[in-house]
């Protein structure tokens, strides 16, 4: 199929970044629309760069109108774990703060939503279209044995909640559409450089191969599997 549409929310991130890069070089897509909180260059002749902040809902609406017509894909890689000046990571209950919770919140759950509010409209009817967002295997409530990171696992368990909602919502406005979230796997990027001492050789991935693996992914599923929470290697996570 040529003349494809896409948009990725995020493309200035770690996977973002290398997401945007492996869709403006694929010849299928005719146009990739390339997010950023501000202005990226045009990395390529499908390249649409635009501006957005998912704090600012009229930044989306805008967005939104300044793309028309309709994505075939929605790749959200926008998110949250640590910034300067926020507490680390909470190893336990006694370390939350509020005002951290509350920021992971909405970097990592209502930001997302709020996209989704602004860019399901542009899912075409009546054929196969995705929307897929970062979330992270430890978001998974049935997959959790270590604990701790209270706030980033909260906030990503109320994302796939939300992903699973929006499937059943638009089952029947949009029987094609595969709306997921995904694991990217550790990725090599800004979110998990404090985290990955100790890591086991070779678990921490360079962000193009997570890429191109959760691109594939993507394109291998279907409706049937809307609404799932799946590794960038395909496999379904639980809830
Ligand atoms: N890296 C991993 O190992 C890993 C593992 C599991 C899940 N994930 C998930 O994968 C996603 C991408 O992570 P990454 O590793 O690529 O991190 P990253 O390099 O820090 O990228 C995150 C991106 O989100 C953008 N962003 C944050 N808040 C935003 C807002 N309000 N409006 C617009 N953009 C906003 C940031 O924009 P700026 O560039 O403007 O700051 C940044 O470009 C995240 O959801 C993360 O939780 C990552």
């Amino acid at each position: 199929m040529a003349g494809l549409r896409a948009a990725v929310l995020g493309a200035r991130g770690g996977i973002g970044a290398a997401l945007a890069a492996q869709l403006c070089a694929d010849p299928a897509y005719a146009e990739v629309w390339l997010g950023a909180r501000s202005p990226l260059p045009a990395i390529a002749p499908s390249a649409r760069p635009f501006s957005f902040d998912s704090d600012d809902e009229a930044s989306l609406a805008a967005a939104a109108a300044a793309i028309g017509g309709e994505l075939d894909l929605v790749f959200v890689a926008t998110g949250l774990l640590h910034r300067a000046g926020l507490p680390q990571p909470e190893k336990s209950y006694r370390a939350l703060d509020p005002l951290a919770m509350a920021e992971l919140y909405r970097a990592n759950t209502i930001g997302p939503a709020m996209i989704a509010r602004h860019f399901l409209p542009l899912l075409p009817r009546t054929r196969r279209s995705a929307f897929a967002v970062l979330s992270a295997k430890v978001g998974s409530i049935g997959d959790n044995r270590l604990g701790g990171w209270h706030s980033y696992r909260a906030s990503k368990a109320a994302l796939n909640m939300l992903i699973a909602n929006f499937a059943i919502e638009c089952r029947r406005t949009h029987p094609q559409a595969v709306i997921v979230a995904l694991h990217p796997g550790t990725v090599d990027t800004s979110l998990s450089a404090p985290f990955q001492r100790g890591l086991p050789d070779g678990q921490v991935q360079p962000p193009a191969v997570s890429a191109a693996a959760l691109l594939a992914t993507l394109a291998q599923l279907g409706p049937e599997q809307s609404g799932g929470l799946f590794t960038a290697d395909g496999a379904r996570l639980p809830w």
